[in-house]
């Protein structure tokens, strides 16, 4: 029985050197030491033996039990080691390696646009103010003077939430929250979301920009529009820019025109921007309605005002020279860096 316990620890020893996981000294632990181990099973036979035999050979096999776990436990905190050592390796961190690059993104074109459009009023002395895109039909259309049969009411035409309420088809009703709001002298712009539904094509979105602009005041006239507005122009397309001013008709002004620029590609010569007619129509703009100015409570005799409205895309079209509304929502990095 000695020879088999020398031989057993022997063995054990042996395999316990080549051991390199914690998974195999396991199987050597259950192997030699689990409940049908090896030494188990010696140590479970020793009732067998006579008394003085039994005497020694427990102290024998109990000697061998502590060796071979003694030798266990010191494979096993080596390989512990080991492994730590591996991990610290491997999580190490190269402090010299150069940082990953950090992408900026850009301005949008229509931000761009709408931010150089603010820069010229607010340095012309307007503020810039808001109003919700979801509008009352009454702000939209009834205060604007648009009757109960102008076609832009429809069903077809316009988003509706329900009966009174809409999606703004324009920053127009901006004009009769600020009269509504407040006092003459008034020198406001109001840049926003718009809605039609609108099937999308090359120059049509369903969702759009508008900046709105209104003044009131004592005395205000068609000259102060035509001053404002051709300075405008001329700070956004450039010195040189002519403006023309067509009659045209809008509910919530009287008179009414449409604001032409000199066409900013060609010079006014003719070309594929300007449809060869050299001038590229940019805004709507009239004097501001005697009915419109009563919504907001104000005294037609006292005070009158002029409103304009411009299409940021259009704008932004026309000075970048993107030939499709679509590439303005798709978020397409390669398109909008192309704006830095
Ligand atoms: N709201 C008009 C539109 O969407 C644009 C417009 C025209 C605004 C004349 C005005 C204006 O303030 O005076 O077509």
């Amino acid at each position: 029985m000695q020879e088999i316990l020398k031989g057993i620890l022997e063995e054990t020893k042996e395999q316990i050197e080549k051991v390199v996981s914690l998974p195999e000294l396991e199987e050597i632990r259950i192997k030699v030491m689990g409940k049908k181990g090896q030494l188990t099973e010696i140590l479970k036979g020793m009732g067998k033996l006579s008394p003085e035999d039994r005497k020694e050979m427990g102290r024998i096999a109990n000697q061998t039990k502590g060796e071979i776990e003694a030798a266990i436990n010191n494979a096993f905190k080596a390989l512990k080691e080991k492994a730590q050592e591996a991990k610290l390796r491997a999580e190490k961190i190269d402090i010299t390696e150069p940082a990953k690059e950090i992408k900026l993104g850009t301005k949008h074109p229509l931000t761009v646009t709408m931010e150089e459009i603010a820069k010229v009023f607010k340095s012309m002395g307007f503020t810039l103010t808001e109003g919700p895109e979801i509008e009352t039909v009454f702000n939209n259309f009834d205060a604007l003077n648009a009757g109960p049969n102008h076609p832009a009411r429809d069903w077809t035409d316009t988003f509706y939430v329900n009966e009174e309420v809409l999606l703004r088809t324009q920053t127009s009703p901006v004009q009769v929250r600020t009269l509504q709001s407040q006092k003459p002298p008034i020198r406001v712009f109001a840049p926003g979301r718009c809605f039609r539904c609108d099937t999308p094509d090359a120059t049509h979105s369903p969702m759009f920009h508008q900046v709105e602009g209104l003044v009131v005041d004592e005395g205000i006239t068609m000259a102060d529009l035509k001053g404002v507005l051709d300075s405008f122009a001329k700070q956004m397309f450039g010195e040189e820019t002519k403006t023309k001013f067509r009659p045209h008709h809008f509910p919530f002004t009287e008179p009414s025109a449409e604001m032409d620029v000199s066409c900013f590609k060609c010079g006014g010569k003719g070309c594929r921007v300007c449809k060869g007619s050299g001038w590229i129509e940019i805004l709507g703009c009239g004097m501001v309605h005697p009915s419109v100015l009563n919504v907001g409570g104000i005294d037609t005799e006292k005070y009158t005002g002029f409103a304009f409205g411009m299409g940021v895309e259009r704008v932004a079209m026309l000075k970048y020279g993107i030939d499709d509304i679509r590439l303005l929502y798709e978020n397409d990095m390669r398109f909008i860096e192309q704006f830095k």
